[in-house]
């Protein structure tokens, strides 16, 4: 039995603006679990560098880091009860990834699929950084010995990942039940978003096709004619869950309806059942503008006083600082470090 305390810890990377599939997959079990038990919430600014595609310029990691943390306050999250901070501020999250880097093992690093994926047919030219990019993950959860991980269902695997470094750790330093096996959580209709243009693919922030996600950002018209123009097929809507067969397009729209209503997708598939695309886009248009409007407008006023993001991070930070320290100087002794 673990004795470790609840907590939750989560973040998003400031690589573009922040989409559909972010606050399905994971930003609206955030502000659900920040009343369910005590979260930290941080934008991994220093995950953001080690993008395949060539260095980030400085501004754009300044001016995603501020917007990923507006759509966190936008979308729900009160900075005044869970702390909100960029990962880059609190020092323990790289010291402990470097001590990580020493207990994970090339062969697991090796079977991540979403290194293979990001660097693609370049492997040679990718920087280091992506290719260790799961241990920094682990660090940041494990630098607070979270034990609740809200993620979409991509992260699946960099969670185990974590898992694994926690319990080789624990077993090498014999230091049982040390670190708490972090648990994913990955739950709802909306746990994977697929692209709008293309049914097996997943939305992502760096997909070249604009349309292919509705960015927190959009404004109502743009929302509307995205949802207006995504890839459909030439049949009418399913009757139940088992005329969903092959149909990966129509699934993902009903999905998207069932998080955003906040309906169990049977529901929403017998809400719809024999009609064409065209009234669902519409109703789905219609309720995705109702849904994140909202967090567009209050996202543009927040990011027009920077300062005062800036202060909400530093505060975040603050009280980030005073759980990471202490853990982090232990962490420091058990391994033979002079304190
Ligand atoms: P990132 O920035 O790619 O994505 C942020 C969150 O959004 C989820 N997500 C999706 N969910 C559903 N459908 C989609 N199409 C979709 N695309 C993205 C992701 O699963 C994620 O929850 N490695 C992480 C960031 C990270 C992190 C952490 C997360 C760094 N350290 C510690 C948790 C704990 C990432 O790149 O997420």
């Amino acid at each position: 039995m673990s004795t470790h305390k609840q907590l939750v810890l989560s973040g998003m990377q400031p690589t573009n603006t922040l989409h559909l599939g972010n606050y399905l997959g994971a930003l609206k079990n955030w502000v659900r679990m920040q009343n369910e038990m005590p979260c930290f919430f941080c934008v991994v600014d220093m995950h953001a560098l080690t993008q395949d595609s060539g260095y980030a310029l400085p501004k754009d990691v300044t001016r995603a880091t501020r917007e990923v943390a507006a759509a966190y306050i936008a979308s729900g999250v009160d900075p005044k009860h869970t702390p909100i901070f960029a990962q880059s501020m609190v020092k323990e999250h790289a010291e402990l990834a470097w001590i990580f880097n020493c207990v994970a093992r090339l062969g697991w690093l090796d079977r991540m699929t979403q290194f293979k994926e990001k660097s693609g047919k370049h492997k040679e030219r990718s920087s280091v950084g992506l290719y260790t990019y799961p241990v920094l993950m682990a660090a940041d959860i494990l630098v607070y010995k979270a034990t609740h991980v809200p993620v979409g269902e991509d992260q699946k695997q960099h969670l185990e990942l974590a898992r694994d470094i926690a319990q080789k750790f624990n077993n090498d330093y014999a230091v049982p039940d040390y670190f708490p096996l972090p648990e994913p959580v990955i739950t709802g209709p909306g746990t994977r978003v697929m692209s709008l243009r293309d049914g097996a693919k997943k939305m992502s922030k760096t997909d070249e096709s604009d349309n292919s996600r509705i960015n927190l950002t959009d404004d109502a018209d743009t929302i509307a004619n995205k949802i207006r123009r995504a890839k459909t097929d030439p049949n009418p809507l399913p009757e139940n869950e088992k005329g969903l067969a092959g149909r990966p397009e129509a699934e993902n729209l009903l999905n998207i309806y069932a998080g955003l209503a906040d309906k169990p997708m049977k529901d929403v598939i017998a809400q719809f059942a024999g009609q064409q695309f065209s009234g669902f886009k519409n109703e789905l248009a219609e309720l995705a503008v109702t849904k994140l409007k909202p967090i567009a407008d209050e996202m543009r006023r927040l990011m027009a006083d920077s300062a005062e993001i800036d202060r909400i991070l530093r505060s975040g930070a603050e009280k980030a600082r005073t759980v990471a320290e202490p853990i982090m100087l232990d962490i420091k002794k058990t391994v033979g470090f002079v304190v």
